[in-house]
């Protein structure tokens, strides 16, 4: 067999492995464990998004797909999401919510001991889109890196800055979400393609001045749950491996819907005990921004009224890494976020993988 054909055959893999397999892993069989925080306290010091200008409608997904703004809203709650111009690539994106985020915070870019980018649409394997981040805002101190984690990958990367700081080896890391979710979708797929948007979301995480701080973390994930949520043909491979091209974004949105809410009531509850408080002592709630229903469903099993839940996804839609920052920014802006408030930040995503926090604000 000659290279070429070797070739040729390795890109006409038969089998498809898609997010249409189904699962079957019961809720209860999955375990969410939680521990308090301890060492040095870190605590979030700055918020920065980057929104592209172009605003997409419902009512204008109505003329791509067979779909209705009534339908879209009633299942998700998204009315418009953002989309990048073509050719954007996430780290630009990246790098003006890391900018916005050091001017928040008042942090100067030689302050920064570390930058981590996570996206659900990276742009490339390498160099990383943190060493492109590096150069752009001249971290000239930071060492840098990429973290893969889909929609988890921000508090994901909160966690391995919290850990950082508190260990010593860090004092202030840079963390960012970004996202051009516009060019890994299947546009003809209606039941993911009005889902989400483009956006990138960055936090300054640092050492508290006024007591703030994070109290503890839940952080998991469950690989037998891969399926779910994939990209490509022959997710089982990945796109690289059998030379898919064409690869898109592709979900099993049932399955992971009660998934979701699920592991958003058990994180919640996990984090609280871990911290000792209870559902009454949270200030605001600030999970991933999949699924109005998801988001309601699992407050309502948790005992949060809606006035203690932040939800920004009409807005938006789902930005995969950069939706926590986004709703902190809102509720920031909303006058829903004092020193001293009690948030829990929760999120979930493709792995399958999950993370929440539970911190005073700084
Ligand atoms: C995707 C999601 C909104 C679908 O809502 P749902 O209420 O579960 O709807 P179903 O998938 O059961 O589909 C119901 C019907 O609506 C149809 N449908 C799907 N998308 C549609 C759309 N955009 N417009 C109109 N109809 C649509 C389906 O084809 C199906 O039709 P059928 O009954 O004739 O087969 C929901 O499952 C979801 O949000 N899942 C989790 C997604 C998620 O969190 N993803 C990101 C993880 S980070």
């Amino acid at each position: 067999m000659t290279l070429a054909s070797a070739a040729h055959n390795l890109v006409r893999q038969p089998e498809v492995v898609t997010a249409s397999s189904i699962t079957h892993v019961r809720p209860q069989d999955i375990p969410v464990r939680a521990f308090a925080t301890q060492g040095q306290p870190t605590a979030v010091l700055g918020v920065g998004v980057c929104l592209p200008d172009r605003v997409l409608t419902n009512a204008e997904l109505e003329q791509m797909v067979e779909t209705t703004d009534g339908w879209i809203v009633e299942r998700t709650g998204i009315r418009e999401r953002r989309m990048a111009p073509p050719g954007t690539a996430s780290w630009e994106l990246g790098a003006a919510a890391g900018r916005e985020a050091l001017a928040a915070a008042g942090v100067e870019p030689e302050e920064v001991d570390l930058v981590m980018v996570a996206s659900s649409s990276p742009d490339a394997p390498f160099p990383s889109m943190a060493c492109r981040v590096q150069e752009s805002l001249g971290l000239a101190n930071a060492w840098a890196f990429d973290l893969l984690a889909a929609c988890t990958g921000l508090l994901y990367e909160v966690a391995v800055a919290d850990a950082m700081i508190a260990s010593g080896r860090c004092r202030t890391a840079l963390v960012i979400g970004a996202e051009v979710l516009s060019r890994i979708l299947d546009w003809s797929d209606r039941s993911t393609c009005v889902l989400l948007g483009d956006a990138a979301g960055a936090l300054v995480v640092g050492t508290p001045q006024r007591g703030g701080g994070i109290r503890s973390w839940c952080l998991g994930a469950d690989g037998r749950l891969w399926n779910l949520l994939t990209y490509g043909q022959r997710a089982d491979k990945g796109a690289y491996a059998v030379g898919d091209t064409e690869a898109r974004f592709r979900m099993n949105g049932r399955e992971t819907y009660l998934f979701a809410v699920d592991n958003f009531a058990r994180q919640a509850e996990a984090v609280l005990a871990a911290a000792g408080l209870g559902v009454g002592d949270v200030d605001l709630f600030v999970p991933h921004q999949a699924n109005r229903r998801i988001i309601e469903a699992a407050a309502r099993r948790v005992g949060f009224s809606m006035d203690q839940v932040m939800v920004n996804i009409e807005r938006f839609g789902n930005t995969s890494t950069a939706t926590i920052p986004l709703a902190l920014r809102d509720a920031a802006d909303q006058g829903r976020l004092q020193p001293g408030d009690r948030v829990l930040l929760a999120s979930f995503g493709a792995g399958l993988t999950w993370a929440a926090c539970l911190l005073e604000w700084e």
